[in-house]
């Protein structure tokens, strides 16, 4: 797997906005277009589709079978409104999630097809008080059934989320290094299928620094994906 860099536009964006950075990221040169993931709103998916980069959606719906479920987007949708990727229990998420519900997404995803990024991290308070590990390893636990193996782990610190605070490379690797002996395969790491990646705060000068540890698979990325050059200027940072 190259170097991933996702987009979470979070509740952000418009038809103009989606428009815009369609033609932006049409025009960004090949070759580093393979590894962007496009994260927008539901209502904005089929407005970005495009050979030249991926979309992911912000969530799906537990239910895997259509029918009568006012307001949801099941997994076979988000395939035929091209995505290729799904967040799945984003912090900004969790208050109205628990692990059973998060389990059963991951599992409609992931029997469409969709690659699953599952967010994970710890609140402020349990970094300081030394459980981070516990709460992240909370998060993990409990999801018998879902494909591991197939599965991006992100970690996202609550308290580095839209904070400017950046997660340092020890913290990284010590969480990272936790995941993945604990949840996933390092040889499936390398092939691609499964790996770490981190979000909270990112920016073009941090995302340098981040895509150099071999721990990290890749980037999520809120509000410095909001605007297609910041965005670009992050893909130009760490090709
Ligand atoms: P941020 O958000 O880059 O604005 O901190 C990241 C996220 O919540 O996925």
């Amino acid at each position: 797997m190259s170097f991933l860099i996702v987009a979470n536009w979070k509740m952000n964006g418009s038809t103009e906005m989606a428009k815009q950075f369609k033609e932006s990221l049409e025009a960004y040169p090949a070759g580093h277009n393979d590894e962007l993931v496009i994260c927008p709103p539901f209502v904005y998916l089929s407005l970005l589709r495009s050979h030249k980069y991926r979309l992911g959606a912000q969530d799906v719906s537990k239910f895997d079978e259509g029918g009568a479920h006012t307001g949801e987007v099941s997994a076979a949708m988000l395939v035929d409104s091209g995505c290729s990727y799904v967040i799945i229990g984003h912090s900004e998420r969790r208050g109205s999630e628990d692990n059973d519900i998060i389990r059963a997404k991951i599992m409609a995803a992931q029997k469409q097809g969709l690659k699953v990024i599952l967010c994970v991290g710890e609140s402020e308070e349990e970094r300081s008080c030394g459980r981070y590990l516990d709460s992240i390893d909370r998060q993990l636990n409990n999801l018998a059934g879902v494909d591991f193996q197939e599965l991006l782990v992100a970690y996202e610190p609550l308290w580095a989320i839209g904070t400017g605070k950046v997660a340092n490379a020890g913290q990284l690797v010590e969480v990272a290094d936790f995941v993945m002996s604990k949840y996933l395969s390092v040889s499936l790491a390398e092939s691609g299928s499964c790996g770490i990646l981190y979000g909270g705060s990112v920016s073009s000068e941090s995302a340098i620094e981040l895509s150099r540890l071999k721990q990290i698979k890749g980037l999520l990325i809120g509000a410095s994906s909001l605007e297609c050059t910041r965005l670009i200027d992050i893909l130009n940072a760490i090709c």
